[in-house]
């Protein structure tokens, strides 16, 4: 162990890092939508080679079931309470190489999507926060941290602190990650006293009322002891009306338990040297096989193999958070005047959908996209494109530019959030930076951004240097981690 975790539990009389239980909604390689699932399923084994025991408890969705079924160990059965409903809840057991994952399961909440939307979704995550709460004294496990996740689990401290009275339950430590805060969880108060019992005293502007909606996110904020996010700028963006979609009241009130601590990636998943997605691996000193995933992409994706060409990619979900609007606007004048390629691997919105699959209509051969989820396409692209686009609107940390430049892919970014953090522009007197950046949510400083990319993209000594700097980088979960883990030492 680190001296200064030897010093820290020293100064506080223990002997143990506190061990810690993640409650989230995905977390890979079990179940992924998008970011949130890469880091429940990194930082427990970050967490573990610092010596400390953090496990996750997650649902067990359909995707977990179909593929992981004979590997799970059943530990316990109990009835849990929704209101009136009394609900079967299963706690299975999955003993991953290096982590521990308890799953929560209920064939009527979990046996479809992930997401339900609506009204459906907010009564599976009333369902998994009251499960979690009831499974916890009964683990083969005692945590005293429960780290929960964006507002799908951001009910569990408020519960768990006013429901819970006499139980160990009260007396645990709860910190809140906010991966999103564009998504709270919003009903009727009487929706949340029929699923979860919330007597009408916490329906108020102190608690969990916020514009004549209970917010499953607002009686998080108020109830975990400390709060973080995912990058130290969205942390403060967050105080701000334009970032904090309404609960920039709390967020300044309780500015003295919020921090931000930057997320890391997989180093072993995301690795061009050992990756066998790509049909050639390759290092930073041996570039030549990241030419020829660029070959094999353009043929997968049925773009004119010409290596001279700057390809540039968006691997993304296409909401309005990742910025689509901006590319959108700007394609035509870029495709119509620059020898560029464009590719998407994405799925969302679909009228951002449309437009791609009308755009590769009118540049055949140029422009594709792939409209769906595909994990293994999406490690041939970070690999084989150039640069990768990112002009998200608002972005909490963001870890696609990341693996990009794990890959030697440069990312196009809005300064913003967690791309702010991680993204080094270049600066053309120096030759310093690892990709590219704009300032403003604003069509044309993307497309001139992109156009400073492709004047370097001409330049191979400028283009090789931002490579370097980009692959040289360190964005392991490692740095992550001490983090969390001082956090966590801080809450006792
Ligand atoms: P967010 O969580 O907001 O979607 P992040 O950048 O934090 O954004 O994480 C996105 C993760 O999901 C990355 O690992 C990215 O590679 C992956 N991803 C996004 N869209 C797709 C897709 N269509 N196919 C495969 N992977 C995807
Ligand atoms: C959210 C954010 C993304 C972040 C991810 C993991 O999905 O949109 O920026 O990287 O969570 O924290």
């Amino acid at each position: 162990m680190k001296k200064e975790f030897r010093d820290l539990l020293k100064e506080r009389g223990r002997s143990e890092l506190p061990a810690v239980l993640l409650a989230s909604a995905e977390c890979a390689p079990l179940s992924k939508t998008g970011g949130l699932a890469d880091v429940v399923g990194t930082l427990p084994k970050a967490l573990k080679k610092l010596g400390m025991d953090a496990r996750v408890i997650t649902p067990y969705h359909r995707v977990i079931k179909d593929k992981y079924a004979d590997k799970v160990e059943h530990m316990f059965t109990f009835y849990a309470r929704l209101g009136w409903r009394s609900e079967y809840v299963g706690i299975e057991k999955l003993v991953l190489d290096d982590m521990i994952v308890y799953l929560v399961d209920n064939e009527h909440y979990f046996g479809d999507k992930i997401y339900r939307g609506g009204d459906a979704e907010l009564e599976q995550y009333a369902f998994f926060t009251r499960a979690v709460l009831d499974a916890i004294p009964n683990l083969d496990f005692r945590p005293e941290i429960i780290h929960c996740n964006d507002w799908h689990t951001a009910m569990i401290p408020m519960l768990g602190k006013t429901q819970y009275q006499g139980g160990m339950q009260e007396g645990l430590k709860y910190l809140l990650t906010i991966h999103n805060i564009a998504f709270q969880g919003k009903c009727g108060f009487d929706r949340v006293q029929d699923l979860l019992g919330v007597d009408s005293r916490y329906y108020t502007p102190e608690f969990m009322e916020l514009d004549g909606c209970a917010n499953f996110m607002k009686g998080g904020l108020v109830f975990a002891d400390r709060i973080n996010t995912v990058s130290p700028s969205y942390a403060e963006e967050i105080k701000m009306p334009y970032y904090a979609e309404g609960l920039q009241g709390i967020l300044n009130a309780r500015s003295a338990q919020l921090s931000g601590i930057i997320n890391g990636i997989d180093k072993v998943v995301f690795n061009p040297s050992h990756d066998d997605n790509l049909p050639v691996r390759y290092d930073k000193g041996h570039l030549k096989g990241k030419a020829l995933c660029k070959a094999a992409l353009q043929e997968k994706m049925g773009l004119d193999i010409r290596p001279d060409v700057p390809l540039f990619a968006m691997v993304t979900r296409m909401t309005e958070q990742k910025g689509f609007d901006l590319v959108a606007c700007v394609l035509d004048d870029l495709m119509n005047r620059e020898d560029m390629q464009f590719m998407l691997l994405g799925t969302g919105d679909e009228r951002f959908e449309n437009f791609m699959r009308a755009a590769e209509y009118r540049y055949r051969g140029r422009l594709c996209s792939f409209i769906g989820y595909s994990e293994p396409l999406s490690h041939l692209v970070y690999a084989g494109a150039d640069f990768l686009v990112m002009p998200s609107r608002f972005e909490p940390c963001g870890l696609s530019q990341m693996i990009a430049m794990r890959y030697g892919t440069l990312p196009i970014v809005r300064e913003t959030g967690g791309l702010k953090d991680t993204v080094l522009p270049y600066n053309q007197f120096t030759g310093e930076g690892n990709g590219f950046s704009f300032a403003n949510y604003d069509a044309w400083e993307l497309r001139d951004a992109m156009r400073t990319a492709m004047d370097c993209y001409r330049k191979p000594e400028v283009m090789n240097g931002l490579i370097r700097s980009a692959m040289e980088a360190d964005f392991g979960f490692d740095r992550s981690a001490e983090e969390y883990a001082r956090l966590y030492l801080w809450m006792l």
